[in-house]
């Protein structure tokens, strides 16, 4: 019950406890805002099954806090995948499951960060890292990028500006695989020289690969991870993308000394046991098949945004082609706000994500972020229709 004279917290609250950022749950007509898999395929009979065979198997367990560095069947699991799909020698102990790849990161981020510290990016970059990284009071700097990736010079221009400076960059996160939100995968030779660059200069990469399950087209890139052997690399992954956001499970790589420190940023005495008991029981059997119906799928979906982008927006804009992921990135020309348009257009139907809200330096209002993965392929198809009429109707692009 409401109480007249509530208890007043607002004196209480730490400096860098920031007002929640999180909107409401809701959604436009057409979603193309937040990024989730496909509802349609997610394994619900299978992973009913799964935690069925397994509480059967081990179930009293339950009454036992998990270890803290999660259940170690399915870290075993991840030391194989990691070594049959990502060339990655790694061994049990240096795998820690975490809620959802999120948590990884921001134990890393903690564990790494001091207020002031500068940390690079891609010029566009998730949120949520994004996030994490102003929380703890980090320099964000974006740099550039194209087409293959991060764009050495850039990189290397910015890593001898702050090293003049006297200022150790303190490390370099990078999503190489279906990067979230610009779409492209790196190629293995700007990864290698992203490694001998940033080894120069004693920086350590972050390397976030949790889209590169969802690849339905050409060949894949091997890991950051595998091309050094120096422990330069933190490795994060996470089951939000092949399995589901809602089962909260994903995963840390990283040398002994700073596991140790991230997991003191861990909470809540390990990860939900029960999702880990399920996920290993499915995957052992499944894992396969299952991600290649889910690719299957999203490509149908990216097939539909990608025919309806260019029926209604000719050559008004230019879009990416993405080989996999969950992500189109639009761009218009120079100029058009597609930021002050947000909302608007979320009232009138269709949600985006403008470019200044995965931008460090909030630059790029001409781009938006379009993800094709949880709608139908009509909704997509339909919905971006409906943008490109949203757009016309408030001048962005010519009739
Ligand atoms: C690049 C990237 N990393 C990490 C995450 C966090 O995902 P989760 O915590 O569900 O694993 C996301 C979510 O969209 C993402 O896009």
């Amino acid at each position: 019950m409401a109480s007249s004279n509530p208890f007043d917290y607002e004196a209480l609250f730490a400096k860098n406890a920031p007002v929640s950022v999180r909107g409401g749950n809701r959604h436009a007509k057409y979603d193309f805002a937040v990024a989730y898999p496909p509802p349609e395929t997610l394994p619900l009979d299978g992973l009913v099954e799964a935690l069925k065979v397994a509480l059967d198997r081990e179930g009293r367990d339950l009454a036992l806090y998990p270890v803290a560095a999660g259940l170690p069947a399915l870290r075993q699991l991840i030391v194989e995948k990691l070594h049959r799909d990502r060339d990655m020698q790694v061994s049990l102990d240096d795998v820690v499951l975490t809620s959802g790849s999120g948590e990884a990161l921001a134990m890393l981020i903690k564990a790494l960060t001091d207020p002031g510290d500068v940390v690079l990016t891609e010029e566009f970059v998730y949120l949520g890292t994004l996030r994490q990284m102003r929380l703890f009071g980090a320099d964000v700097v974006g740099i550039q990028c194209d087409e293959q990736g991060l764009v050495i010079e850039d990189l290397e221009d910015t890593l001898k500006r702050f090293s003049g400076q006297g200022k150790r960059v303190k490390y370099l996160y990078t999503i190489p695989s279906f990067q979230n939100p610009m779409g492209w995968t790196m190629t293995l030779e700007r990864r290698k020289r992203v490694l001998d660059v940033t080894r120069e200069y004693g920086v350590p990469v972050l390397e976030d690969d949790c889209y590169v399950d969802l690849r339905f087209e050409g060949d894949g890139v091997t890991s950051f991870h595998s091309l050094d052997d120096t422990g330069q690399v933190l490795y994060v992954g996470s089951f939000s993308k092949i399995i589901a956001p809602g089962m909260r499970m994903g995963y840390l790589v990283a040398p002994d000394s700073v596991r140790q420190r991230a997991m003191s940023f861990k909470g809540g005495g390990g990860v939900n046991q029960f999702a880990a008991l399920a996920i290993e029981e499915y995957l052992k059997h499944h894992m396969y098949e299952h991600i290649d119906e889910q690719n299957q799928a999203l490509r149908v979906k990216r097939d539909a945004m990608l025919a309806s982008l260019g029926e209604n927006f000719g050559d008004a804009a230019t879009w990416s082609k993405p080989e996999g992921g969950l992500y189109v990135w639009l761009e218009l020309p120079e100029g058009t706000d597609l930021a002050a348009l947000q909302d608007q257009a979320f009232d009138e139907g269709v949600g985006y994500y403008n470019g200044t809200m995965f931008s460090p330096s909030e630059q790029g209002a001409n781009f938006a972020r379009l993800c094709f993965g949880h709608p139908t392929a009509q909704t997509n198809s339909d919905g971006i229709a409906e943008l490109a009429r949203i757009f016309e109707r408030h001048g962005v692009i010519k009739s």
